[in-house]
């Protein structure tokens, strides 16, 4: 009976994904006896419509099954409410604040920020580490300039890895080559847990988390997994005028995770000459912020520099951080610092 139940569960969507509330994970207790059922639901940060909407269509899948008189459906709700103080069952030990780096859409040089504002919170003196949850593409370890396989601790934990002083974990360090992954949504889903539980973190201040573009699956799974202190949104000039911040401000609305502002990426490009030449059109961003009444937390120019740094695995804010590139990005993270309190 209890695998009956588990099969029509599995046909039962955490509203607004397309992932199933069983292979996320929410179902912790199935007992049946006598055409009674009661099931227990575990969620993690979600809204009261989301809990009362998964608590009926729960009921309803249960009671279409045939021998089922009675359910009791418990829906458990964990809050980790803004500002990340408040107790919660999975928080990651030794890590003060956790923050999801996002973007509605790829190529907005997401990564590119994560990786310079982690070094940016790291040259401000904080303990910093960097996970990388983009599971298709990883990229933090080639613009961290660093790749190897990590050794296992005495624990049998991941030891995370290091450059400029920031700790890393991402899924590149642990495939082979250019292997591609072509994973199963579950298996996405344990990665990512496993990414905090059995990672070997050391005490840090900041734990970065840059995700994989869009708004889906893995986003929702990292918000299930552990309490977030908020969510950075990144954006082109462009795209913010195209409603992908919109998107980005949404979900994490949804989830009810705190947005602790929006940062424009390749806003203007400084000519030779000192002019500000505005490709994409400038400002975007912060007229967008202004709209949806989230923090601005700055600018990032459009600079070769930026690329070249990215390709070569030296982060502008290592090579430069007094060079307009650096210095806008460690602007940025002193923002994010202030709003983290
Ligand atoms: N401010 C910038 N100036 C110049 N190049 C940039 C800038 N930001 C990102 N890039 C480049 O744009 C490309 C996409 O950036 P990336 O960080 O990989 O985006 P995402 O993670 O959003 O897909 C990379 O080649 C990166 O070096
Ligand atoms: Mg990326």
């Amino acid at each position: 009976m209890e695998e009956q139940i588990k099969a029509v569960l599995q046909t039962v969507k955490y509203p607004g994904y397309s992932r199933d509330i069983v292979s996320f994970g929410l179902v912790k207790e199935i007992t049946a006896a006598n055409g009674a059922v009661s099931i227990t639901l575990q969620l993690t940060n979600a809204t009261p419509e989301v809990a009362a909407q998964l608590k009926a269509e729960v009921d309803r899948a249960v009671r279409g099954l045939p021998g089922v008189q009675r359910t009791h459906i418990d829906v458990r709700n964990t809050a980790a409410p803004a500002g990340g103080a408040a107790f919660n069952q999975n928080k990651v030990p030794g890590i003060q604040r956790i923050v999801a780096i996002a973007s509605g859409k790829g190529g907005v040089g997401k990564s590119t920020a994560s990786v310079n504002i982690a070094c940016g919170l790291r040259h401000l003196g904080a303990r910093v580490g960097l996970l990388d949850c983009d599971i298709y593409g990883p990229s933090i370890p080639l613009m961290m300039g660093i790749s190897e396989r990590p050794a296992i601790t005495a624990n049998e934990k991941l030891a995370p890895l290091m450059n400029y002083g920031v700790h890393l974990m991402s899924m590149g360090f642990l495939i082979e080559g250019d292997a591609p992954v072509i994973w199963r949504g579950p298996m996405i889903v344990k990665t990512i847990q496993q990414f905090f539980f059995s990672v070997d973190w050391p005490e840090l201040d900041y734990l970065l988390v840059d995700l994989p573009p869009g708004t889906g699956d893995a986003q929702l799974t990292l918000c299930q997994t552990v309490p977030l202190d908020g969510g950075v949104i990144i954006t082109t000039p462009q795209e913010a005028s195209l409603g992908v911040v919109r998107k980005g401000v949404g979900m994490f609305q949804k989830l009810n995770v705190p947005i602790l502002g929006i940062v424009e990426n390749m806003s203007y490009f400084t000519a030779p000459g000192g002019e500000r030449i505005e490709i994409f059109g400038h400002g975007g961003g912060a007229e967008e912020a202004k709209r949806q009444d989230v923090p601005f937390l700055g600018e990032v120019p459009l600079f070769t520099e930026i690329r070249e740094g990215g390709d070569k695995g030296i982060p502008v804010v290592i090579s430069g951080p007094d060079r307009p590139a650096g210095a806008a990005f460690i602007k940025v993270a002193a923002a994010l610092r202030e709003r983290l309190g």
